[in-house]
C-alpha cells in the first residue's frame, strides 16, 4: 500500500476547517455507529504482557522495559517520531507586566525561537501568574485553538498575526485574527478563577507549531526537519501535526525550566478534543508533566479504536490525513490489526495522575470509549503502586471518580466548561498537595 503523504484536494481542507467551526453534530457523516449493541466484540492488548509474551509482575519491569516497548509502538504506529530538543532553541522576553487584570496578575508574553533563528519558526507563549505568590506557582499549560488574545480580553494580550481557520463570527477574517476576536474563547479559560486557586496559566496558540490542515506543515516546524525537506514525503513512521503541537509542549517544557517564578515540577496540561489528544501524546513521552488532563479527547487521544463507536480511525485519517503518522493508514477498518489501542497511552502517563473527562452530549468522541480506557489502564497505575481509577463501572453523568486516574462525564456538550475547570483544579490540589 502507498502510503507517501497524498496531496489531498481542496475539499478535504474545506471540511477539516468546518468540523472545527460547525456544531459537531452537522459534521458526522451518515453512518456513524452509535448504537451499543453494534460495537464489535473485541480483545485489548494487554499493557502487561511484554513482547516477548511474558507478564511483567514489578514496577522495575514496567519503567525498564515495558513502559519504552508501548512507547515504540505508539510512535511507530499512531503519532510519528518526534525529533528532540533543538540545539539551538532560544527564548526572548517580549513582555513583562506586574500589574496586569486590574493588579492580580503578572502577564508574560516569551517568543520561543525553535530553531533559534529570529526568522525561522517560532512559538508565542502567553502566561499569567498569581500576582501574590510565596515561591515558584504549580501552573496547568494548555494550547489554545484560535490565538493567545482569544483566551481573554485583556487587551495587553498581543494578537496572533498567524495563520487561522477562517470564522466570521470570532473575528477571523482571511485567515487573520482581528481585534473582534479577541476573549473570543474566554468562556474555555477561566483565568482569574485558575489564579485566585493559586496556578498559573501558560498557553500557545497551536498553529504557531503548525497550521491545521493538511499542507499546514509548510508553514510549521515540521518544514524544517530533513524528512518534510523532501516535499511532504514523510516516512510511514514520521511525527504528524499531532506530534508536533505535542512537540511544542515540551518546548514550553524548556522554558520553564528557566522562569523562577513557575515550579516546573507541578505543571498540569491540558487539552480539549484534539488538543486533548495532543496532551496525552505529549504526557505520554514527556515525564516533566506532572499531571494530563484529557478534555473530550475522543478519536485518536482517550477513546478505545476498537470500539468503532463514533469517529472511526478510517474516519480520523480521512478528515484529518494530516494529524497521525502515515503508518495509522493502515488501520483503517482494520483497528483489530493494531498492536496497541488508547488506554496505553494512558497507562504510560502513569505513576503520574491522569484525567479523563467526557461530556454526555459528545457521542462522537465516544465517552464510554474514553471512560474504558481509563479503566484498561488501572492495573498499570496499581502495579506501580497507585490506586487508579478506583470503580469497575461507568459513573452516572457529573459523578467524578477515581484517585490517580480521574473520569467524569457531564451533562452537556462537546466543549470545556466551568465544570471541567473545577474538577482539574480539585484533582491538582489534591495531587500537588495544596490542600484548602
Ligand atoms: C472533529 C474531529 C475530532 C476532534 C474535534 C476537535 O470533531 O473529528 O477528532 O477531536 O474535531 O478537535 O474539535
Amino acid at each position: 500500500m502507498n502510503l507517501a503523504a497524498c496531496h489531498f484536494p481542496l475539499f478535504v481542507i474545506t471540511f477539516s476547517a468546518l468540523l472545527a467551526t460547525v456544531p459537531i453534530a452537522n459534521a458526522q457523516p451518515a453512518g456513524t455507529n452509535y448504537d451499543e449493541s453494534k460495537v464489535p466484540k473485541f480483545t485489548l492488548p494487554d499493557p502487561l504482557i511484554l513482547a516477548n509474551g511474558k507478564p511483567v509482575t514489578d514496577a522495575a519491569t514496567w519503567t525498564s522495559t515495558r513502559r519504552p516497548e508501548i512507547l515504540k509502538l505508539f510512535q511507530s504506529h499512531e503519532y510519528g517520531k518526534s525529533p528532540g530538543r533543538p540545539a539551538n532553541l532560544r527564548f526572548e522576553t517580549r513582555s513583562v507586566d506586574n500589574s496586569a487584570l486590574e493588579g492580580k496578575a503578572v502577564r508574560k508574553q516569551i517568543s520561543a525561537l525553535l530553531t533559534g533563528d529570529p526568522n525561522g519558526p517560532r512559538m508565542e507563549i502567553l502566561i499569567y501568574l498569581p500576582k501574590q505568590a510565596n515561591g515558584p506557582v504549580p501552573a496547568f499549560l494548555g494550547l489554545n485553538f484560535s490565538g493567545n488574545h482569544s483566551i481573554h480580553s485583556d487587551p495587553g494580550i498581543r494578537l496572533s498575526t498567524r495563520w487561522m481557520r477562517p470564522n466570521a463570527e470570532a473575528g477571523i477574517v482571511n485567515n487573520q485574527a482581528t481585534e473582534a476576536s479577541r476573549g473570543s474563547s474566554s468562556s474555555r479559560w477561566p483565568v482569574e478563577k485558575i489564579l485566585a486557586r493559586g496556578y498559573g496559566l501558560a498557553t500557545v496558540y497551536y498553529g504557531d507549531i503548525e497550521p491545521d490542515f493538511a499542507e499546514g506543515w509548510k508553514m510549521g516546524i515540521r518544514s524544517v526537519y530533513p524528512s518534510a525537506k523532501q516535499d511532504g514525503d514523510f516516512a510511514a513512521d514520521d511525527w504528524g501535526a499531532i506530534g508536533a503541537w505535542a512537540w511544542g509542549l515540551s518546548r514550553v517544557l524548556d522554558y520553564f525550566e528557566t522562569d523562577t517564578r513557575i515550579d516546573q515540577n507541578r505543571i498540569a496540561l491540558l487539552g480539549h478534543s484534539r488538543l486533548g489528544k495532543t496532551s496525552l501524546w505529549a504526557g505520554a513521552q514527556d515525564e516533566r508533566f506532572g499531571i494530563v488532563i484529557s478534555n473530550n479527547s475522543g478519536c485518536g487521544g482517550a477513546a478505545l479504536n476498537r470500539r468503532h463507536f463514533g469517529e472511526t480511525v478510517q474516519r480520523i485519517n480521512t478528515s484529518f490525513p494530516h494529524w497521525f503518522c502515515q503508518n495509522f493508514k493502515l488501520y483503517n477498518e482494520n483497528e483489530d490489526a493494531l498492536p496497541l489501542d488508547q488506554h496505553m497511552l494512558i497507562a504510560l502517563v502513569a505513576p503520574r495522575p491522569v484525567y479523563v473527562a467526557s461530556a454526555e452530549e459528545d457521542q462522537w468522541a465516544d465517552p464510554r470509549g474514553e471512560f474504558l480506557s481509563a479503566l484498561n489502564a488501572d492495573p498499570v497505575y496499581r502495579l506501580l503502586g497507585k490506586e487508579g481509577l478506583g470503580v469497575g463501572e461507568m459513573p452516572r453523568v457529573n459523578t467524578p471518580v477515581g484517585t490517580t486516574i480521574g473520569y467524569h462525564i457531564r451533562t452537556g456538550k462537546h466543549d470545556v466548561t466551568d465544570y471541567d475547570w473545577d474538577h482539574y483544579l480539585s484533582f491538582a490540589d489534591r495531587h500537588f498537595e495544596r490542600a484548602k
